[in-house]
């Protein structure tokens, strides 16, 4: 087996994580247990606020950036830094800050993962890898596999990870097994059968895990999922933009290797490209970094000052865009009771109707801030997002500001997916003003398709 499959032994998951003086924003609360900690003993609330800041006497407050592509070398001096393709020390505050938000250690795992205060032992952090966007570190982690090596993957996952998986299918490059990732069994028995084919074929095998999914929010049951796949030496892949590590932790359930879209939630404010990948496994992350110096795959200084600035606020801003997003969820479910307008289902994961509510009690520290609708079809749809005047109808989520996309709309969207699905990614402005808009477009958007009858 390759290194990437030699896992660290660790211990099975513990509860769910649990954000400091979380409240969310809907009936049942979420896993309940400790504040967790970041890798450096803070509560996340305080990390992402102070990591990577200087302190020496007159340092900046702010890391400084490196706007260079080369450093300047003498025969005669020993060179860290050589060309910016493989990384500038700029990166490290970001770098480092989100492998301590997800737990990325370079020492052996301790138990939960999670580092109490009190802890003696010290932990390394192993910096993040930042890449040039989040669909760059997914194509990063599908590199790792060897030709013939088998992909189970869900069924409803982010569009341009499947559309990548199934490009490289088509090439023979890898075979894709398609599983629906909330249900635990189903994805059990393919993890043995296709473990049982790959052993014959001596071939590698990648579990990969959207929780919640895009757009379709199911939640998978992940430290089952990911001790099963360990137990057959599974390498595993978790894509933890939907949940944040604030909200998830997936490093402490025994994944392998977290990716997230930093564009979303971690940046905030819709004004970045970016991606990121995390492991606790140094021979996975040298092969992760060679991957991205030999693809050239680095954000730019830039986006790096902005991710940076933008994570500062991430726990602020995801409190009041999940609580948010709890009180839109309950408001639009009792308005599809009443059957005014057209709006047939509401998704959340926070809502006691969604098939996953108690599994993501339990292993969520919050129901996020993503919601989708059912109008019912795509006329119906469409009249909503022509008429919205607060929401802005567009691709992408987790920014300060509130986004609306029908997803069929991409042709890359599964067909299992409504067309007139809209995916909501709920932002931190008055909920009542965004109810009211949505109710508005609702109710113009009723009255059209009663025009056009
Ligand atoms: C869940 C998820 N993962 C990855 C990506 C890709 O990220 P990026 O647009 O930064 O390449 C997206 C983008 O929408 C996403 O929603």
């Amino acid at each position: 087996m390759s290194s990437e499959n030699q896992h660290h032994g660790q211990s099975a998951p513990d509860a769910g994580p649990h954000p400091a003086g979380q409240t969310p924003g809907s009936q049942s609360s979420p896993a309940a247990g400790d504040a967790w900690h970041t890798v450096s003993g803070q509560s996340e609330r305080t990390f992402v606020v102070s990591a990577g800041r200087p302190h020496e006497p007159n340092s900046p407050v702010n890391p400084p950036v490196d706007f260079t592509s080369t450093y300047t070398y003498r025969p005669s001096v020993e060179q860290p830094q050589v060309y910016a393709r493989e990384g500038i020390p700029s990166f490290g505050p970001l770098e480092e800050l989100i492998a301590g938000l997800e737990g990325g250690t370079r020492s052996a795992y301790f138990g939960s993962g999670m580092v109490a205060k009190d802890q003696e032992q010290p932990v390394e952090v192993q910096p993040a890898l930042l890449f040039s966007s989040g669909l760059s570190a997914i194509s990063a982690v599908l590199n790792l596999l060897p030709l013939g090596s088998h992909v189970i993957l869900p069924k409803h996952s982010y569009m341009g990870f499947f559309t990548m998986a199934q490009q490289m299918a088509e090439k023979g490059m890898i075979t894709l097994h398609r599983v629906d990732i909330a249900e635990t069994e189903q994805v059990r028995t393919t993890l043995q059968d296709v473990s049982t084919l790959a052993q014959a074929q001596e071939a590698e095998v990648l579990l990969w895990i959207e929780s919640p999914t895009n757009p379709m929010l199911e939640v998978a049951d992940l430290p089952a999922l990911t001790a099963e796949a360990r137990r057959r030496s599974i390498l595993t892949a978790v894509d933890n933009t939907f949940a944040t590590p604030l909200r998830q932790r997936p490093l402490k359930h025994g994944t392998d290797i977290v990716v997230h879209s930093v564009t979303k939630f971690l940046s905030g404010h819709s004004d970045v490209i970016m991606g990121a990948a995390v492991t606790s496994d140094a021979e996975l992350h040298r092969r992760l970094h060679a991957h991205r110096n030999l693809h050239g795959t680095i954000p730019g200084p830039m986006e790096v000052f902005l991710a940076l600035r933008g994570v500062r606020t991430l726990a602020i801003r995801l409190d009041a865009a999940e609580k948010n997003a709890g009180q839109l969820a309950h408001r639009l479910e009792a308005l599809a009771a009443e059957g005014t307008v057209p709006l047939r289902s509401v998704s959340y994961p926070g809502l006691s109707s969604h098939p996953q509510h108690e599994r993501a009690s339990a292993q969520l520290g919050g129901y996020g801030a993503i919601i989708t609708i059912d109008t019912g079809s795509m006329q119906a749809a469409d009249a909503v997002l022509e008429n919205l005047r607060l929401w802005t109808p567009a691709t992408s989520l987790g920014g300060v500001e509130s986004l609306a996309e029908r997803r069929r709309r991409h042709p890359g969207e599964p067909e299992t997916v409504p067309e007139g699905l809209i995916r909501l990614s709920v932002g931190i402005e008055d909920a009542g003003d965004l109810f009211d808009d949505l109710l508005g477009a609702l109710r113009t958007a009723a009255e059209i398709l009663r025009e056009n009858r």
